[in-house]
């Protein structure tokens, strides 16, 4: 039985699961965009599936960075921890995000929290090709990408494409790019346009959205109405098994919208 302030209605879970095609949404109550109450049930919630989906035993789960993702660590008990050996990697280099919002303290606060271990990714979201193959190199990185080859769950955030933009510091050219290219999102370094195609990418350290079909439990926690197209663009580029867990604010836009 889940316990988070969930919509009454299964109902609509469905539909929007439906409607994204993809196999299960848990809507909360509210707009988190708004309303820090909505943001914590969100948080609550992905940690009730986590809970439901993780095996017991050893397990990597891969998590990114960002302001929900902070909120997840944040409500992260020692439940998720009992009868499982759990072991948190951030999914990509997340240097350049402040630094209370980075994957590597996401991955630190939710291994405290649930008497598990982490490991950190000290390599920038952002590099030259040049650096890139050399930070590849690297024992400390080359071994943190081999542990996240075997992820047994993944656990990210969505943006708007012009907020993370900003956030990820990219030039004013760059910028007028992702308008002229209607770019809408960005999740695993990718900005995206409604159709989920690829306008813009990253670097690559790390995993990429390409690896998820092959990733047994795949968790998006995005809410909000303002994050509505995002998540409607982002869920045209995930396996079916991925799991949404949102908000009434975002699923009624998408719904309706
Ligand atoms: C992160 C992802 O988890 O969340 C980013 O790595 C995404 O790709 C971001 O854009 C969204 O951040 P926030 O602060 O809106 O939760």
């Amino acid at each position: 039985e889940l316990m988070g302030q969930h919509v009454k209605s299964q109902e609509k879970e469905t539909r929007l699961a439906n409607a994204l095609g993809i196999q299960h949404c848990t809507i909360v109550i509210g707009n988190s965009d708004k309303d820090k109450s909505s943001l914590v049930d969100m948080a609550r919630a992905s940690t009730e599936v986590i809970d439901f989906l993780l095996p017991e035993g050893s397990s990597t789960i891969a998590v990114m960075g960002g302001t929900t993702m902070l909120e997840v660590a944040e409500v992260m008990t020692q439940q998720i921890g009992l009868h499982r050996e759990l072991v948190f990697v951030p999914a990509r280099g997340g240097l350049g995000e402040s630094v209370d919002i980075q994957a590597n303290v996401i991955a630190d606060i939710m291994a405290r929290k649930t008497s598990g271990k982490s490991r950190a990714l000290y390599a920038p979201e952002h590099v030259r090709m040049e650096t890139y193959s050399l930070l590849l190199e690297e024992p400390e990185i080359k071994e943190t990408l081999e542990i996240l080859e075997n992820t047994t769950l993944v656990l990210y955030s969505i943006g708007d494409a012009f907020e993370m933009a900003q956030r990820r510091g990219l030039d004013e050219e760059t910028l007028s790019q992702l308008i002229d290219k209607g770019a809408v999102a960005e999740a695993f370094g990718e900005f995206i346009d409604p159709n989920g195609d690829i306008v813009y990418k990253l670097s690559r350290i790390g995993l990429q959205s390409s690896k998820l079909p092959s990733i047994p439990h795949v968790i998006a926690v995005a809410g909000g109405k303002e994050k509505a197209e995002a998540i409607r663009a982002h869920m045209k580029t995930v396996p079916p098994h991925t799991w949404l867990v949102t908000d009434e604010a975002a699923a009624n836009e998408i719904l309706n919208g």
